[in-house]
């Protein structure tokens, strides 16, 4: 025991002493000096014609020697780039083609050495965390490394684009297209599909806006179906675009839009101005030429640069350390200081940092990015507006700088592309308009009348649109004067109420600030019907509701007859048939029997035969039994008869016990006609049923109307009118189901059915402003919610369900199955079989006795004689 014990704690000592050893294997930059290797391909070199290693090491020498203060680096020279650099090497700077560049990247991961690698354009870029990669862009080649760069660092996420490039750039940027449909699995570059639209960008005039609508045309969709496309526009034409594009209604929220802007003078470009007529909600993005015009753009001075970048960082990494070291004890130090990992990547940082400050050459090409932040900008709330001051050019659009793009870093940016795409509507604050209406809004109000809680189906679609797109919102009730007027108004206590809700009528107030484009939404349920004469627009349907009609609930059938409900009337003719048929029978084969002692005298007249099977029948037994086999075969099956016959009837008796018959109610509107003790027809006031029959062919609608009285008020409903079965009151089911419950919670009782035929469909929806950017976004986050099950939990949540008196009314309809011809034609089969084999049976006898007869008759003469 004890010594395994000691073994593993050797074990276990060694192996903390191999892992710290591990763990910090690279010397400090104070006990060694930092190596770094040199690669310079030789091949490359013959290509460019010039000894650029000579070059390097001179440039290299003189930089290390002017800046490095504190500490050395040891610099190793290498003109063959398939060098294998052993693991005490920190960084190396190759000069090569893409393809090797990528092979020494690939070979020096396993010794992991940061990598600085001088290379081609058009390669793509070495992963960014590990490595930094500078190709060397020529002046106006820059195109298809942008490209590149915007696929490896994902600022572009696109899976299909459409390219529209004007045909000169793409005759001079041959590599254009291979780098935009360029994939990779080791950069995660994922494909993508593309559709490549040449600009002829000789055109003039006319000319060149008709290629450019027919070229656009291709892919403009009809206004209310937005697909998601995406357009890279290199072009001069850039505004003609912008402008064809806005009159076939392709900038909208699901579309994206990148412009390379291509002016010699940039400065001249004003995102804003050619953006001017575009609506709130486009996804626009330019990149802006910023290219410094004067400025070397030389192998020479990449190197020195980077050399500059790398000394520094270094020297600055030395100093650090040798600062902490002078304050803390050897072994604290063991514990703290960097691991190679960790000083690669903080050298990493130090040369970005450098570079993005001070770097002269290598970035001469440089792109600029400005976004559009545009959604929601007009509906913004006004409370939390951060610029109610911006200048009247577009109120809908403000651009922002996002970074840029330079040959040496790709692209610097510190927000996305299309933040809208992403971020929806980035958090902000939107006016949102509703009005009290349960159970679609709830509101409840402090004692200043601001709203504190909101409930109801509609402002929960209201809090997950607004979880899904990314806003917050503030309610403002829609309230004017009048409505205050009448809402005191209405308090007079004798009037009360009606129960439930309707939708039809959208107060006024509302109406006409919907009109305006304030605010976002009106988070009001609104019936939908002629869209199209509206002042703003209907979102698709989140809820259909339905009408019927209440009665009175039908009276139970009267039970005086119950015990003969079981069969039809044609079991219980047949039965008394048999029973008819059954008695002579018996009686016949009894007295048929050959031998005096078979015969029963309990069954020698009919009448006995008679109450003998009826009295097998009610179970009260048979005192005799037939001595002959077809007396007894009768009786036998005659027995069968009754237990299948007794027990269906107790079976089904039990049925009609448990589930009571009602009298025929009224279960569809077309029964009516029949009722006629129902006088009153009653209708509640503004419902969307009183304007569909107006339209409708259905005749029972029309005769309803013509009798029907409007009622507005909990008074004029005369609900105690229809308890006592006079009137008949139309609503949407939901209403009814309000009443019967509430009558059921004070009777425990259920006097009223609602008809089983829903009719007129309802569709509400929400309203929004006319033509707003948005109704196909929240249309489609509406679909998402039906499609997850939210609304549908919604109106469970808030509307009344079947209770139990409506479980009571559905038993109603159970009707119970009586015992007909069909069940017992094979119970009486049997006994006509039995019957059958009966006679057989006593004729056989009959035969038999007399030729038994016969034989000793034969015998005794014999005997005689
Ligand atoms: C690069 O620098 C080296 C040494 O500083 C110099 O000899 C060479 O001429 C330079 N090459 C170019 C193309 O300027
Ligand atoms: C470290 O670098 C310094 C200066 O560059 C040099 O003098 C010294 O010999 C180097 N030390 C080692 C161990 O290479
Ligand atoms: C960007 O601007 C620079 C200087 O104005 C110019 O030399 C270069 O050709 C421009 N790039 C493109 C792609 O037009
Ligand atoms: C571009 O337009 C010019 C002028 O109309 C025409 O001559 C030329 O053929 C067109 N080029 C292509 C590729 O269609
Ligand atoms: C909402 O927008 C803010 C501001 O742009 C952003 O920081 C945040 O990540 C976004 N949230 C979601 C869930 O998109
Ligand atoms: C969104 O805005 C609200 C209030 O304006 C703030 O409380 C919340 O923290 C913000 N959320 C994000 C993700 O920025
Ligand atoms: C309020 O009730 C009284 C009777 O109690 C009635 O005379 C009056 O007309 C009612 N007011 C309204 C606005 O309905
Ligand atoms: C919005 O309403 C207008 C007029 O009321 C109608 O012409 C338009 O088609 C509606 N838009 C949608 C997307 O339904």
């Amino acid at each position: 025991m004890r010594s395994t014990l000691g073994l593993l704690l050797i074990f276990g000592l060694q192996l903390s002493l191999l892992v710290s050893v591990d763990c910090n294997d690279f010397s400090s930059f104070l006990s060694a000096n930092a190596s770094l290797a040199v690669v310079v391909d030789h091949d490359y070199m013959t290509m460019h014609g010039q000894n650029i290693m000579a070059h390097f090491e001179k440039i290299l020498s003189d930089i290390i020697r002017e800046n490095l203060r504190n500490g050395g680096i040891n610099v190793r020279y290498f003109t063959w780039n398939s060098v294998r650099l052993k693991k005490d090497f920190l960084a190396a700077i190759t000069v090569t083609d893409c393809e090797n560049t990528w092979n020494f990247y690939k070979n020096t991961q396993e010794t992991s050495v940061l990598l600085i690698a001088i290379t081609d354009s058009d390669c793509p870029r070495l992963p960014l965390n590990r490595a930094i990669m500078i190709p060397l862009v020529e002046h106006g080649d820059e195109f298809p490394q942008i490209i590149l760069d915007a696929k490896v660092q994902q600022i572009l996420k696109w899976k299909t684009a459409v390219v529209f490039v004007d045909q000169t750039i793409l005759d001079e940027n041959s590599v254009l297209v291979k780098s935009i449909v360029h994939e990779s699995t080791t950069n995660h570059i994922a494909p993508i599909s593309l559709i490549l639209y040449k600009v002829n960008d000789s055109l003039h005039g006319q000319q060149k806006r008709t290629a450019l609508r027919q070229a656009l045309g291709q892919f403009a969709m009809p206004k209310h179906e937005q697909k998601h496309q995406q357009f890279l526009v290199i072009s001069k034409f850039h505004e003609d675009i912008i402008e064809i594009a806005e009159t076939l209604n392709m900038f909208h929220v699901s579309n994206q839009w990148m412009f390379f802007v291509l002016e010699e003078l940039r400065r001249d470009f004003d995102a804003s101005t050619v953006t001017i007529n575009l609506d709130e909600g486009a996804n626009i993005a330019f990149a802006l030429n910023e290219t410094y015009p004067d400025c070397q753009d030389t192998l020479n001075c990449t190197i020195s640069e980077v050399s500059m970048a790398l000394v520094t960082s270094i020297s600055k990494m030395i100093s650090e350390e040798q600062s902490i070291y002078g304050e803390i004890s050897d072994e604290e130090w063991e514990s703290i200081r960097f691991t190679k990992q960790e000083k690669q990547d903080e050298l990493l940082e130090y040369m970005k940092d450098y570079l993005k400050l001070n770097s002269k050459c290598a970035s001469c090409a440089r792109w600029r990015i400005d976004t559009a932040i545009t959604w929601g900008k007009t509906q913004e709330s006004r409370q939390f507006r951060t610029a109610p001051t911006r200048d009247a050019k577009n109120r809908n659009f403000d651009f922002i700088n996002i970074g840029y793009w330079s040959p040496l870093l790709g692209f610097v940016v510190q927000e996305l592309t299309f933040p809208h795409i992403e971020h929806h509507f980035r958090n902000i604050t939107m006016d949102i308009l509703t009005v009290h209406n349960p159970p679609w809004q709830i509101l409840t109000k402090n004692s200043l009348g601001h709203i504190v809680e909101s409930k109801g189906i509609v402002m929960e679609i209201v809090r997950e649109l607004s979880r899904a797109l990314n806003f917050t919102y503030q309610l403002h009730e829609a309230k004017s004067w009048e409505d205050e007027y009448a809402i005191s108004q209405s308090k007079n206590e004798s009037e009360m109420e009606l129960l439930g809700s309707m939708t039809y009528r959208i107060p006024s107030r509302v109406t006409e600030l919907a009109q305006g484009n304030q605010y976002f939404l009106a988070a009001v349920a609104a019936t939908i019907y002629d869209p199209e004469k509206r002042f703003f627009n209907f979102t698709q349907p989140i809820s259909v509701q339905k009408y019927t009609f209440i009665t009175r609930q039908p009276d139970e059938v009267s039970r005086i007859y119950l015990f003969t409900a079981p069969f039809t009337q044609e079991t219980w003719g047949c039965l008394v048939g048999i029973i008819i048929l059954t008695a002579p029978l018996l009686y016949g084969i009894n007295r048929l029997a050959p031998l005096e002692e078979l015969r029963i005298r309990g069954l020698s007249t009919i009448k006995s035969c008679f109450w003998y099977v009826l009295g097998a029948l009610l179970q009260q037994g048979g005192m005799y039994l037939p001595k002959a086999d077809s007396g007894r075969l009768i009786v036998g099956f005659w027995w069968i008869v009754v237990i299948v016959l007794v027990t269906t009837y107790c079976g089904n008796l039990v049925a009609f016990l448990t589930f009571p018959k009602y009298q025929p109610g009224i279960d569809y509107l077309t029964q009516l006609a029949h009722h006629k003790h129902i006088s009153q027809y009653g209708l509640r006031n503004g419902t969307f049923f009183e304007k569909y029959t107006k339209t409708t062919t259905r005749k029972d609608f029309k005769r309803f109307m013509e009798k029907a009285i409007i009622y507005n008020n909990a008074e004029s409903e005369r609900i105690d009118a229809v308890k006592s079965g006079q009137r008949i009151n139309i609503d949407w089911r939901i209403n009814l189901q309000l009443i019967v419950q509430q009558h059921f919670e004070q009777d425990k009782e259920c006097h009223f059915a609602l008809g089983k035929e829903d009719f007129v469909d309802e569709q509400i929806g929400l309203v929004v402003p006319l033509n707003s950017a948005y109704l196909h976004l929240i249309n489609l986050h509406i679909d998402r919610m039906f499609r997850m099950g939210f609304i549908e939990r919604w109106h469970q949540m808030n509307l009344p369900n079947s209770d139990k008196c409506n479980g009571k009314s559905v038993l109603r309809q159970i009707t119970n199955h009586k015992v007909n011809m069909n069940d017992m034609q094979g119970c009486f089969l049997v006994l006509i079989f039995g019957f059958i084999v009966a006679v057989l049976v006593a004729s056989i006898e009959f035969w038999y006795y007399r030729y038994h007869l016969h034989h000793q008759k034969r015998k005794q003469s014999v005997f005689v004689n």
